[in-house]
């Protein structure tokens, strides 16, 4: 519904654009830390930090330097912060079974979390990729990557990461039938409260080349992801998608990567009206960085301006690099 509008000079939209306390007032959407989730890297060691070239800015922290980070963020007021770990590749298997380990690197910075700041969000991620030898988010076999096998690991990844804490799961692994096989487990062993937002749109995208280098799974990645993440000419498969991780118990739904794919977002808040989030991903954040270093773009500026469009969208959230950093400059 259009409403029609008046004619020149009686409407002059320029009236409410002409100083900041206008624009404020006819502003129609707000960026807020409340919208922000983190995605943060954790690596081995004690008092450890290594910068990812690809993601400027952005370093592998160890268990004790995440939890200070951790405690900056809630003070800050971050709401979420989501745990990717850089796993020793002495670790990767085929059948992937340090995905499972309680005790596994991305588990104990969970437990650390939670015992020294509670008041924080834990998300995880549930894919196989920081653990298989073979780079992917399933088991593969004889160069098929195998779904059902596949949500059996993912089921008791995701039980191990509850056990440890964590408050949202995050399948990033886009198997089919996997939502409904974490949820049935999760209810079965007393974590009825652990919600799941589910990576329900997630796209085989060329975007998240700086993340495989941050978590070491750039060289072990045999091939591409085409036969299981979705292919970014389709936009009906995503509605599918998403009613069918709701009706078998997703919390919240992603749509990823994130401003490419706008129009996405836009449809699922729009047909569903659910917990929507983005992932602005390491190459959109990649990119952003390098132009502003190199003097191209304000930096700064396109941060904000790209969290703003997700919220016009109709995101209720964001999961952004940028998060402690926007954080700041709204405090
Ligand atoms: C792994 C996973 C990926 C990202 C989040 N979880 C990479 C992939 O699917 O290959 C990408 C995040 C980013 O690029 O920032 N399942």
């Amino acid at each position: 519904m259009t409403p029609t509008v008046a004619p020149f000079p009686t409407a002059r939209f320029r009236r409410l654009r002409r100083f900041d306390a206008l624009r404020r007032l006819a502003g129609e959407t707000q960026l807020s830390v409340d919208d922000l989730i983190w995605p943060v890297f954790v690596t081995e060691g004690r008092n450890t930090r290594t910068p990812i070239p690809s993601m400027p800015g952005v370093e592998r922290l160890s268990i004790d330097l995440l939890v200070e980070a951790a405690h900056k963020a809630a003070d800050l007021g971050i709401p979420a912060i989501c745990v990717f770990p850089y796993t020793d590749p002495a670790l990767k298997t085929e059948l992937c079974e340090e995905a499972w380990n309680p005790d596994n690197l991305s588990n104990r910075a969970i437990r650390a979390i939670k015992t020294a700041v509670p008041e924080i969000a834990v998300m995880t991620d549930v894919a196989l990729d920081p653990y298989n030898i073979n780079g992917h988010d399933g088991i593969v076999r004889d160069g098929v990557i195998l779904n059902d096998e596949s949500v059996e690991a993912l089921v008791k990844m995701s039980l191990a990461q509850a056990e440890a804490g964590a408050d949202i799961l995050g399948p990033s692994d886009m198997m089919d039938g996997r939502i409904g096989a974490m949820r049935a487990v999760l209810e079965g062993a007393g974590h009825k409260d652990v919600a799941i937002l589910s990576y329900a749109a997630k796209y085989a995208s060329a975007y998240y080349g700086p993340f495989r280098d941050a978590v070491g799974a750039s060289g072990a990645l045999k091939g591409d992801k085409k036969t299981y993440q979705m292919n970014p000419a389709n936009s009906d498969e995503a509605m599918r998608l998403i009613q069918r991780d709701l009706q078998e118990g997703a919390d919240m739904v992603m749509v990823k990567p994130g401003q490419p794919y706008l129009d996405i977002c836009h449809r699922v808040k729009s047909q569903f009206g659910v917990p929507t989030y983005a992932y602005q991903v390491s190459g959109e954040y990649a990119m952003i960085e390098a132009a502003a270093a190199n003097g191209w773009i304000d930096g700064e500026k396109v941060m904000l301006e790209s969290l703003m469009a997700f919220k016009r969208a109709g995101c209720d959230g964001v999961l952004t690099y940028f998060a402690p950093r926007v954080a700041a400059l709204l405090a």
